[in-house]
């Protein structure tokens, strides 16, 4: 197998680079991030090679003939390139999430059309195009809604557009939708610091240390390298035509293995009690509480940055969800690889808090009842 993706020098871009066995092309534009990869990947030169590209133009900016070379090898096409930029404009949004999306299954048409064989589109977005909803979030198509913040908005767009042009072009097209991605889960290496991670710095902020959830809110997060690993098995099974007809979407989470708000927080005191300062409480709210809490920061405010991403960041913890994954389960196995075993609750923790184990020398600790059992 022979996979072309695109977005390399992104967070899961770098776990992807990391675990693959599989020969793999990555499509990089010249930037900061890209000579980074670069040098991160020195060592592996004979498996990783990059090409220049850029996905938000027809056929990502590849030359015609480097379109033919790549023809003959790639069996998957797998976008991972995009904006992340939850503060982002709309209209760098729509280019890179939307306009960049549809050209990817041009893209796999024309690599296609060249080799003679059914190259394959594998696009991903995130499980929180769901918006505001609650319950369980289905692995299929989601409706339009006011509820998504910009971001989430033009992922959801973006996915509608890839589809249609699927359709159009006849490109076999399967969409993997992420929750949010977490360090490496043995060296918690990250690229950078999403919501969840702003939860824990914002921590002793967080005003009357009051964290408004609906009362059993769950986190679903992967760590990079677990979510790379699923996403390349399941493009294995796509290039193979082994996804059973019928499933364009999966959600590469943890499902109903998601811990609770609760069980998150509390195993991160369990785990290094003295890395936090203030201690927090959750406080009961409603599902419309939350979001319009967390809608605060675009809508009405003006915040700084990491204030209003760490509001946004509210809804991806305060809302009792869970993000069903039994298509992915079905892809997985009609591959014959079987489903990943979800993230401990313990790595979970470890990652979003920052938690390296025991400190080395630990002060006295603030928190009086656990100051009465120290030596
Ligand atoms: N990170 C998360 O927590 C998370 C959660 C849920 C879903 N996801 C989804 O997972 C996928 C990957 O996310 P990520 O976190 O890895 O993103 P990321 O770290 O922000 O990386 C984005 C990648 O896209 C590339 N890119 C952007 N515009 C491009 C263009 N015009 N042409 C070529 N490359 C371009 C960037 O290249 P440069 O280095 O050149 O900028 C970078 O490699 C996305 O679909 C995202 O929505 C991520």
């Amino acid at each position: 197998m022979t996979v072309l993706v695109s977005g390399l020098s992104g967070q899961l871009g770098h776990a992807i680079a990391g675990v693959t066995p599989a020969r793999l092309i990555g499509l990089v534009r010249p930037s900061v991030g890209a000579t980074r990869l670069r040098r991160r990947i020195e060592s592996r030169q004979g498996a990783i090679e990059l090409v220049t590209g850029d996905i938000s133009v027809k056929h990502w900016g590849v030359e015609e003939q480097v379109l033919e070379r790549l023809a003959h090898e790639v069996t998957c096409v797998v976008n991972c390139a995009g904006s992340t930029d939850w503060m982002g404009t709309a209209e760098s949004l729509q280019t890179s999430n939307v306009a960049g999306a549809v050209h990817g299954v041009g893209f796999a048409r024309r690599l296609s059309d060249i080799s003679g064989r059914s190259i394959p589109y594998l696009h991903t977005s995130t499980t929180y195009v769901a918006g505001s909803a609650v319950g369980t979030v289905p692995e299929t198509r989601l409706a339009a809604g006011g509820d998504r913040t910009r971001y989430e908005h033009f992922k959801w767009v973006g996915e509608e557009a890839v589809l249609r042009a699927a359709r159009t072009l006849e490109v076999p097209v399967l969409i993997a939708r992420f929750p949010a991605l977490l360090g490496d889960s043995t060296t918690g290496e990250t690229l950078y610091k999403n919501s969840l991670y702003l939860l824990a710095e914002r921590w002793n902020d967080i005003p009357l240390g009051l964290l408004p959830a609906m009362h059993n809110a769950r986190v679903d997060c992967m760590p990079r390298d677990k979510a790379a690993e699923i996403l390349l098995a399941v493009a294995e099974g796509l290039a193979a035509q082994a996804v059973p007809s019928g499933i364009e979407f999966v959600h590469i989470a943890n499902g109903a293995q998601a811990p609770t708000l609760r069980a998150l927080v509390e195993a991160g005191r369990m785990v290094d009690p003295y890395a936090f300062d203030r201690w927090i409480r959750i406080m009961p709210a409603s599902r419309n509480q939350v979001v319009n809490a967390s809608a605060l920061g675009e809508r009405f405010a003006r915040l700084d940055g990491r204030w209003q991403n760490a509001l946004i960041g509210l809804r991806y913890i305060g809302l009792d969800r869970i993000f069903d994954r039994s298509a992915l389960r079905t892809a997985l196995d009609a591959h014959g690889k079987v489903a990943i075993p979800p993230v401990s609750l313990e790595t979970a923790a470890r990652l979003t808090f920052g938690l390296d184990g025991i400190r080395e020398s630990i002060s006295a600790p603030k928190h009086r009842p656990l100051a009465r059992f120290r030596a």
